[in-house]
Order: structure tokens, then C-alpha cells, then sequence
């Protein structure tokens, strides 16, 4: 495994949408198991893969409750509303109130290709779109609430 440099706000490549994964083979597993290695490094909650330069669909999360690793994910659900502060390590020292769904289910593959779903509340919605978001090249500051 190895830490990869994490891009900065105004770099293009946060802008572009990322590509489906259709290979479920070991360079998507080496990115993923550098993606956890350099979210956990630099104190994250989540991390997208545009965010190390990959234009891929693929992100990890990890709130606490051990690392969820999303590939092609795609939310099927969504209700409620949450107005919270939210930051990104592509924006260091930047957090913002954004406006989200209070719970979210996700469809997406895991590292194999298998289909799995999750459902997320609080903490772990917000992961959930402010990644997903990142794969569709839309940073949280575009979510963020007018103060
Ligand atoms: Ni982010």
C-alpha cells in the first residue's frame, strides 16, 4: 500500500466525471487499499478516487465504524433533509453548512464485483453524497447553504 497525494481544489480533475469501473481486478484493488491508507493519513472520513487523480468510479468511507469501500455507487433512496458543517480534504480548512437527504441507500459493487447495498444516516448520508458527488466532479461547496 502507499499514500497518494491527495489534488487540491482547482485542479480540473475534481471537475470531470469519473468513468465506470468495469475491471474488478488488483490495480482496482491497490487503489483501494491506497485510497483507505491515504484517508486514514490525512484524518478522513472519506475519500474519492479523483481525489488521488483517478477519474474512476470509486470512494472510501470510514466514520468511526470501519472502512466501506464503494465501486460504481449509485443512490437508489433518499429522505429527509440535514443542514450540517461539512469539509473536504481536497479544501483544506474550508467547512461549510451544506444542505443533505438525512438518509441515503446506496447500490454500488464491491472490490470483487458483487452488488451490495447500504443505508446511511446522519454522518455516514453526508459521507455517502459528498463522495458519490465527487465522482460526478461536484465539490460541497456547491451544496453549501447561503449564510
Ligand atoms: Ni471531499
Amino acid at each position: 500500500m502507499a499514500i497518494r497525494n491527495i489534488v487540491k481544489q482547482g485542479d480540473p480533475v475534481l471537475e470531470k466525471t469519473a468513468r465506470t469501473v468495469l475491471n474488478f481486478d488488483e490495480r482496482l484493488a491497490m487503489l483501494l487499499d491506497d485510497m483507505k491508507e491515504t484517508m486514514y493519513d490525512a484524518d478522513g472520513v472519506g475519500l474519492a478516487a479523483p481525489q488521488v487523480g483517478v477519474l474512476r468510479r470509486c470512494c472510501v468511507i470510514d466514520i468511526g465504524e470501519g472502512p466501506v469501500e464503494l465501486v460504481n455507487p449509485v443512490i437508489i433512496e433518499k429522505s429527509g433533509v440535514q443542514n450540517e458543517s461539512e469539509g473536504c480534504l481536497s479544501l483544506p480548512g474550508l467547512y461549510k453548512t451544506t444542505v443533505r437527504p438525512m438518509k441515503v441507500t446506496v447500490r454500488a459493487n464491491d472490490r470483487h464485483g458483487n452488488v451490495f447495498t447500504v443505508t446511511g444516516e446522519g454522518l455516514m448520508a453526508r459521507a455517502l453524497c459528498h463522495e458519490i458527488d465527487h465522482l460526478d466532479g461536484i465539490l460541497f461547496i456547491k451544496r453549501a447553504v447561503d449564510e
